[in-house]
């Protein structure tokens, strides 16, 4: 088929593909996500074995739900966003689809390796180099095929959203190279080539700007396009999008060392960390205000759009966490925070809030447009998922904040003769009623990309080649 694709069109075929593997990657993920939170619950379901161990899923889950759920949404979206609002197409339809079988490879990869054991045991980077040095060749062609498209675009300006997708993938190429600077010693093992404090503060370095440029600021690129255009509105301030973006990513670099309060790095950059987090909330909550204000005149479309209902509480999640995450900065708030389920809420309130939620929004705008179609199958249904992920995702944070709060206080109580008022196996097992609430929340959450996966496929269904090729065709005034 794609031999009789005019050039005139845009690569949709690359488009669908990551879209399609979004959602599959999501329920595997999630799924996973469910099943290592009713290991919680239930260790019997370790079931003895070393592969399907809590300590070897774990990575597997963040792998999944990070890597193949988030890069694939992010690939997706960044590829139809970039050709629209550029009004052409992309570069190389080879390196495109190198970095679509590429990022499958990955994946698979991570799903061989991680339950064998095989890990360089540094969290988000857990891959060992063979790998690793796969994931940056797939990094990079991304990088040529998305810049190369922009060189080439055939309006005056680069729109908003592909300041952020390209910061995204520029500062996801340094971090991840940076970070897995090793030397083998076999095919699957590596020493850091850095030792120490240093090791940890790279780790750091790249872990939170794994969350500062993967977690949020290619999801704001998606913000920027979607958001605007599902609520048929501009994007509320430009001005502001120019200022969010320069403050984010100078601000975002210089967070990391948060991580690593009361620890062995010297205490000038644990302050330095702590002060940078707190400043952070200005950009946050700017980028923040500006998708909600594009609402202005719109809210009444709440009501009936369950697509921009996804949207826009991300957005909410989205300030939740990030007014969440400098408290959590300070040094004093940290000294109760860190090491406890707080720590987990706070990462599912953005992960499950803001970027799911937004990428699930995002793909329900897009997927019937790539199929030449005029809407999702139901809509009835889209309204389901976003209860049941809505619900979910409040069930989640809500038990990790009691489990954290209360995991914090226990561990640090002391009786009058100094010694521990608690054992840890008591703080475990005033957890167990949140670990269960858990489970039910990712339970909500997980079955609700089933409903997503059913949606999908009878709209894909429905679409016939003449249609899809159609959709893909240039339509040179108002484009994007
Ligand atoms: C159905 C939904 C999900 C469930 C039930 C779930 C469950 C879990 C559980 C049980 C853990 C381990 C917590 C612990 O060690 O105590 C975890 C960790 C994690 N999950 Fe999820 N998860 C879900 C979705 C997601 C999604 C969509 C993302 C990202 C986009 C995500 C990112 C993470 C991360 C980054 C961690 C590691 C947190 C840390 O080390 O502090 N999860 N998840
Ligand atoms: C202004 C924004 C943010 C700040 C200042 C911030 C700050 C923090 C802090 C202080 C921690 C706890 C560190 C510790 O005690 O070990 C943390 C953990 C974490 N945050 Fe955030 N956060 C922000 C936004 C977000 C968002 C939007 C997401 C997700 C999309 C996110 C994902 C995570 C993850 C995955 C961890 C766990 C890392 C680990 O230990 O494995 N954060 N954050």
């Amino acid at each position: 088929m794609s031999t009789a694709i005019s050039p005139t069109a845009y690569n949709y075929k690359v488009v669908r593909q990551f879209a399609i593997m979004t959602v599959v990657w999501g329920i595997l993920g999630m799924g996973l996500g469910v099943f290592i939170a009713s290991q919680l619950v239930w260790p019997e379901l370790n079931f003895d074995l070393p592969w399907t161990t809590f300590g070897r899923l774990r990575p597997l889950h963040t792998n999944l739900v990070i890597f193949a759920f988030g890069g694939c949404a992010l690939f997706a979206t960044s590829y139809y966003v970039v050709q629209r609002t550029c009004q052409t197409r992309l570069i190389s339809d080879g390196l495109a689809a190198f970095t679509f079988w590429g990022w499958q490879a990955v994946i698979i990869g991570a799903i061989i390796t991680l339950p064998m054991g095989f890990t360089t045991t540094k969290e988000y980077a857990e891959l060992e180099w063979p790998l690793a040095i796969l994931l940056a060749i797939v990094w990079v062609t991304y990088g040529i095929v998305f810049f190369g498209t922009i060189v080439k675009r055939k309006t005056k300006h680069i729109y908003v959203g592909n300041w952020f997708y390209g910061a995204f993938i520029v500062v996801t190429a340094m971090l991840h190279i940076v970070n897995h600077a090793s030397l083998p010693v076999s095919f699957f093992k590596s020493y850091s080539a850095y030792s120490g404090a240093t090791d940890a503060m790279i780790q750091w370095w790249y872990g939170h700007n794994a969350v500062g440029f993967f977690l949020t600021t290619g999801f704001l690129g998606m913000m920027y396009y979607f958001v605007p255009k599902q609520a048929e509105r501009p994007i509320y301030s430009y001005r502001l999008s120019i200022v969010h973006f320069w403050a984010l990513i100078t601000l975002y670099i210089w967070a990391g060392p948060h991580h690593l309060h009361y620890t062995a790095l010297p205490d000038w950059a644990q302050s330095l960390g702590m002060a940078m987090s707190i400043v952070l909330l200005a950009p946050s909550w700017g980028g923040m205000i500006n998708g909600m204000m594009t609402l202005s005149g719109a809210w009444h479309k709440l009501r009936t759009d369950p697509i921009l209902r996804f949207l826009v509480v991300s957005l909410a999640f989205y300030g939740m966490s990030t007014f969440e995450g400098p408290m959590m900065a300070i040094k004093t708030v940290n000294s109760l925070s860190h090491y406890t389920d707080w720590t987990i809420g706070h990462v599912h309130a953005g992960a499950l809030g803001w970027v799911a939620m937004i990428s699930i929004g995002a793909l329900y705008h897009m997927i019937p447009k790539l199929y030449g179609r005029a809407q999702m199958h139901s809509t009835s249904l889209i309204n389901t998922h976003f209860w049941l992920a809505t619900i979910g995702t409040v069930l989640y944070i809500a038990s990790m904040w009691v489990n954290g709060i209360t995991q914090g206080l226990m561990w640090r109580a002391i009786n009058d003769d100094g010694t521990l008022t608690y054992s840890f196996v008591e703080a475990l097992q005033a957890s167990h009623p949140g670990f269960i609430v858990r489970a039910i929340g990712g339970a909500f959450f997980a079955s609700g990309m089933l409903f997503m996966a059913y949606n999908v496929w009878r709209t894909v269904r429905a679409s016939n080649s003449v249609e899809a090729e159609a959709a893909a065709k240039i339509a040179v005034v108002g484009a994007h």
